[in-house]
């Protein structure tokens, strides 16, 4: 993939599980003038997901996947992503792991959203993670996906305080609303810095 010139956007497919918050922060940066992305499929394995609602909403095409056989999953969603010309993955919440398979094929060209510091608390639980170890700072982080957990290039990081009132809820909250916000801005960074 070459540098992307004039008005060519990038044909993104948003990968999610549940709520959409970031989901929906990319479709509202995708809707801007100057955006660099379109969103023409998002994947999701979760019949019941909130977000998924956004991708109605905004007439997006969507595919829900039965994750009880990965490997059929896997194939379903690889025939979608090539049907739809993707050419970048943004997981949003996406609560699977991603076999090395796909990874392979779009290497490099996979982005997460994780509500931690990283390389600090890979995997789940973040914040009460954070709370436990009374750390000052946490944040959240747009990294690139390989085969191992939460570990590729970091693309953006944001930092914010901890404070001594802050619960697990609380804090997840507050990331939650810098990750809706920093996504986007990683992306134009990912695009024009390293497509
Ligand atoms: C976010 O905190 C994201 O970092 C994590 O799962 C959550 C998804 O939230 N991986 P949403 O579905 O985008 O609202």
């Amino acid at each position: 993939m070459g540098k992307l010139s004039g008005k060519k956007k990038l044909v993104v497919s948003v990968f999610i599980s549940g709520r959409g918050t970031n989901l929906n922060s990319l479709i509202e940066f995708s809707k801007k003038k100057n955006s660099p992305i379109q969103i023409a499929l998002v994947i999701c394995n979760n019949k019941n997901a909130k977000g998924l609602n956004y991708a109605k909403k905004h007439k997006i095409n969507f595919l829900v996947v039965n994750y009880k056989n990965k490997n059929k999953a896997e194939n379903k969603i690889l025939i979608s992503l090539k049907k739809n010309k993707i050419s970048l993955i943004c997981l949003a919440g996406f609560m699977k792991v991603l076999s090395r398979k796909i990874i392979n094929i779009y290497k490099n060209k996979i982005l997460n959203i994780h509500p931690s510091l990283l390389p600090r608390y890979k995997g789940l639980n973040t914040h009460s993670r954070v709370i436990k170890n009374k750390d000052r700072f946490t944040g959240c982080t747009v990294h690139l996906v390989n085969s191992k957990l939460d570990s590729g290039k970091i693309i953006l990081q944001k930092r914010i305080k901890v404070f001594k009132k802050d619960n697990e809820y609380s804090l997840a909250k507050r990331v939650l609303k810098v990750e809706n916000l920093i996504y986007p801005i990683a992306i134009r960074k990912f695009i024009e810095t390293t497509l």
